[in-house]
């Protein structure tokens, strides 16, 4: 998931299809994905290939998955001989760039990264006939040592074999190998024998290049090669101060030392019983409690409290983690049951109190670390507002304890958590809601219950270095490592002594004389300096920050989430190009359930509009294109009166005047009006429709995208759903938009108005009337209004099953948040313009 330390990357091809006809032939003929390691700086090349066999032009696209701790460096298309290469531009400038290219005809691509989750990288380009493409995709990342090694993993997934596939990694390490071993979780074992493994003291080759007939899996033949190729491995570390890197001006310190003895810990367990913890999530936190219980060291201390609006004690102060002890403690983590609200002030407040008496009675050892270990799946919702909170934890904690926070599900305020470990020298992990989350809770656990030293600071000659990245830490974890990179003032090495301190079983002065040479090392630095002035984002010096990371990213040429990469090609004649930033705004499905979702935001609006079946709305009209989308309400087919009389979307009318496309969209079928033809087509159909300025493709029985070139591209799904008790099935439709960046900036309707994004602010958390509801005041187009926090269902991804999205609720028809009320929108006929 997206908090792994691991270089991850998934690499899929699509393939466009023909009007009407079988799918044309794309071949992917070549995919290398080649790493280069130089002392854990990891820089991989993908390259791939592939050739439009068709006698048309068609499209070719590209998605690759990676991790948000790697950054871009380069991005290259090579056609017909021509390459064009990325450029790292700010955000906006990239944009304008983008438009222009897209706006004079040429097809343009925008690598993006998006905040905190994982990151898309997608690239779509037309091919002529007989011609092909080569993408090649470069980034970089410093990878972490976790519970005693390194990891690079590669997500791949082909979906027909290719002539030429290489996946290979080159490890360096002048410290010297401790192992290197390389798996992989493909559907079938028949390959693994194929990795081929050479090591020497210091360095390492890895291969892995099945032939196009290895690739044939006969148990899986629309699987192949799908799933991850995962390298490990950890580096010698004899020498009890760390390593020292220097070349070029710059230095780098890993810090790890192989002799140091636990330090005893005593951790409070802080429990989140709400009721939103109710069923699965909650007996996972038993599981993974009890496991992390019969992990304790005998000399550790330790203490369970849960809360919900009421804080409980197992025990009012700390317990000795002896056999006895903890065996009482795990019954009584099985018996932890489900309250209501969530009262995370208070329940934090008491593990501190319990920590500070612990130490204040000497009932702990005077050499030991204290630590909370906070597990919550909600937000606060009873008693103080966020900030309050926050400020309440920092002054009781005063830099005495550390405060780590497992975000549970994907409702959590990541951001609060986040915010409030930073701040107490700890981290927030977030725990995924999936079969494994005992495990996930017992491997964070175990990253943090070693503590080797605590306070641990890395001092270097003043006169002699500058632009030092971060060098006090809260502590190091066994297992861990410190990494530490500067600029050199001058060449002189020899008076270059480096003193750590920390305060472990026994204090630790260490001081540090001898080093050797790296070749790579600026670079590190660069990587560590941006990400650790993207993290100081939450704090004060905030902007001036990210100002210092923006000129530092587009030095060096890293993708981060203030930039973006921008690569044009010129038309091509004869063809038609599309190809899109891949941005989602705006939605309606369900019983019409309306989401704005702003990815900018990591944060999403809903609202709900009722009324009676017949009534059409208008959903998105832009005079400047003449694009326009109506949607007609329906009803159940069977009224009664027990039931509630949900209402649906069942026939959209699109037009698109400019380009001549009008669009009938029922949950029976489809018809398409373009250029004086009218095609009829069946949900149950799989075909791609493509003609000037438009591409239709039509998938799975009940999806339908289209992209209207140069202008909008939306997507439209056919829901059926069956009330057992009625024996009754229905069909209703919802729409998403996934590219509306080219519409005019007057473009309104209920959507519409919301495609070129929304200013909001949400303060004054209250409880909520409703169990699990917190209520909130949101300011948005100059008003104050009443918001409660819910959950509602995003089908463009994942069409069957879909994906809960958590958005702030508008009452009453989104009054408030649209222009004007929903009547409004109403008009008399689908094709209305
Ligand atoms: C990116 O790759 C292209 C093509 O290989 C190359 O010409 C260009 O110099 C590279 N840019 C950077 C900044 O390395
Ligand atoms: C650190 O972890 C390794 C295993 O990863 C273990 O062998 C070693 O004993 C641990 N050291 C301490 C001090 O806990
Ligand atoms: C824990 O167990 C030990 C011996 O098993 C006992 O002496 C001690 O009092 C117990 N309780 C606490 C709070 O440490
Ligand atoms: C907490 O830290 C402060 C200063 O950081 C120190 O003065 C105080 O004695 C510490 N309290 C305890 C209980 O260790
Ligand atoms: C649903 O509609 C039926 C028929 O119009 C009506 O009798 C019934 O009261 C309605 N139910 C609700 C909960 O509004
Ligand atoms: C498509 O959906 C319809 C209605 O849900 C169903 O009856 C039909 O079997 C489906 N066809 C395929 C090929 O899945
Ligand atoms: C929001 O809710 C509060 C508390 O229930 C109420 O006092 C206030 O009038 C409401 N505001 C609006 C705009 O509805």
């Amino acid at each position: 998931g997206p908090e792994k330390r691991l270089l991850l990357l998934s690499f899929i091809f699509f393939y466009n299809h023909i009007i009407f006809s079988v799918p044309e032939k794309v071949e992917v003929y070549s995919v290398r994905v080649v790493c280069t390691v130089t002392c854990r700086f990891a820089r991989t090349v993908m390259t791939s290939k592939a050739l439009n066999k068709a006698n048309v032009a068609q499209e070719i696209s590209l998605e690759v998955e990676l991790p948000k701790t790697a950054f871009i460096t380069n991005f290259s298309m090579s056609i017909d001989g021509r390459t064009y290469a990325g450029e790292v531009k700010e955000k906006e400038k990239a944009k304008k760039q983008y438009d222009k290219a897209v706006s004079k005809g040429q097809s343009a691509g925008l690598v993006k990264a998006s905040g905190r989750k994982m990151e898309m990288f997608s690239m779509s380009v037309n091919v002529a006939a007989g011609s092909g493409v080569i993408f090649v995709l470069i980034y970089e990342e410093l990878l972490k040592r976790t519970l005693g090694q390194y990891e690079i993993l590669t997500r791949v997934k082909v979906e027909q074999p290719v002539e030429e596939f290489q996946i290979a990694a080159d490890i360096y390490e002048p410290q010297g190998l401790a192992f290197v071993e390389a798996v992989a979780t493909f559907p079938t074992n028949e390959l693994l024998p194929l990795i081929k493994k050479t090591m020497t003291d210091t360095k390492a080759h890895i291969s892995f290049s099945p032939t196009a007939e290895q690739q044939r899996c006969p148990q899986c033949p629309n699987q192949l090669i799908n799933g991850d190729f995962i390298i490990k491995y950890d580096v010698k570390r004899e020498k009890g101060f760390g390593e020292i890197q220097a070349v070029n001006g710059y230095f780098v310190h890993f810090f790890s030392p192989p002799d140091l003895a636990r330090v005893p810990v005593n951790v409070v367990f802080v429990i989140d019983r709400s009721l939103s913890m109710a069923g699965e999530k909650m007996q996972q936190t038993r599981e993974g409690l009890v496991s992390i219980l019969s992990d304790l060291h005998e000399d550790d201390h330790f203490a369970i409290i849960t809360f919900d609006s009421f804080i409980r004690n197992w025990k009012d102060h700390l317990t000795l983690a002896t056999k006895e002890n903890v065996s009482e403690a795990t019954k009584y983590a099985w018996s932890i049951q489900i309250g209501s609200a969530t009262d995370i002030n208070s329940a934090v407040l008491s593990a501190v109190t319990m920590l500070k008496s612990g130490r204040e009675n000497k009932q702990v050892p005077e050499r030991s670390v204290d630590m909370i270990i906070l597990l919550t799946d909600g937000m606060p919702n009873t008693g103080e507002l966020v900030l309050e909170i926050q400020q309440n934890v920092r002054s009781a904690i005063a830099g005495n304890m550390s405060l780590f926070c497992l975000g549970f599900g994907n409702s959590v305020r990541y951001s609060f958590l986040d915010v409030l470990s930073r701040e107490n020298k700890g981290i927030t992990r977030r725990i995924f809601t999936d079969s494994d989350a005992a495990v996930q809770l017992k491997g964070f656990y175990e990253e943090v219950s070693s503590p080797l030293l605590s306070d641990v600071e890395l001092r270097y000659p003043d006169n002699a270095v500058s632009f030092l990245t971060k060098n006090q830490y809260g502590q190091l974890f066994n297992g861990s490592e410190i990494v530490v990179a500067g600029r050199l003032n001058g060449n002189d090495m020899d008076n270059f002594l480096v003193e750590v301190s920390g305060k472990g079983v026994r204090n630790t002065h260490l001081v540090l004389t001898e080093y050797i040479f790296g070749d790579f090392t600026e670079r590190l630095w660069a990587y560590l300096t941006i990400q650790q002035l993207l993290e100081k984002r939450f704090k004060q010096e905030k902007e001036e920050a990210a100002a210092k990371a923006l000129d530092m990213s587009l030095q060096y040429n890293f993708v981060t989430p203030l930039t973006s990469m921008v690569v044009t090609k010129p038309q091509i004649e004869d063809t038609e190009d599309n190809s899109f930033i891949a941005d989602k705004l705006t939605e309606v499905d369900g019983d019409p359930h309306f989401i704005i979702e702003l990815p900018g935001k990591d944060d999403a609006l809903c609202f709900n509009i009722n009324d009676k079946p017949g009534t059409i709305y208008n959903l998105a009209r832009d005079q400047k294109s003449g694009f326009q989308v109506n949607g007609q309400i329906i009803g159940k087919k069977k009224f009664t009166p027990d039931a509630k009389n949900n209402t649906y979307f069942g026939r959209f009318g699109v037009t698109h005047q400019r380009l001549g496309v009008k669009l009938d969209v029922s949950t029976d079928d489809i018809s398409v009006f373009h250029r004086g033809k009218n095609i009829r087509l069946q949900w149950s159909d799989t075909t791609t429709v493509k003609d000037a300025g438009l591409i239709l493709s039509l998938t799975n029985n009940c999806s339908l995208t289209v992209t209207l070139r140069h202008s909008v591209k939306f997507m439209i799904v056919r829901h059926t759903k069956t009330w057992k008790k009625h024996h009754d099935t229905q069909a209703y439709l919802g729409f998403y938009t996934l590219d509306s960046h080219h519409l005019s900036s007057s473009v309104h309707g209920l959507l519409g108005q919301f495609y070129h994004g929304v200013e909001f602010e949400v303060t004054d958390l209250y409880p909520g009337q409703v169990e699990q509801k917190s209520d909130a005041v949101m300011y948005i187009k100059g008003r104050a209004l009443n918001v409660t926090r819910h959950w509602q269902k995003d089908f463009s991804r994942d069409v069957k099953i879909g994906k809960d999205v958590l958005c702030w609720f508008v009452d009453n028809d989104g009054n408030g948040l649209i222009d004007g009320s929903a009547s409004d929108y109403t008009v008399p006929d689908l094709f209305t313009v």
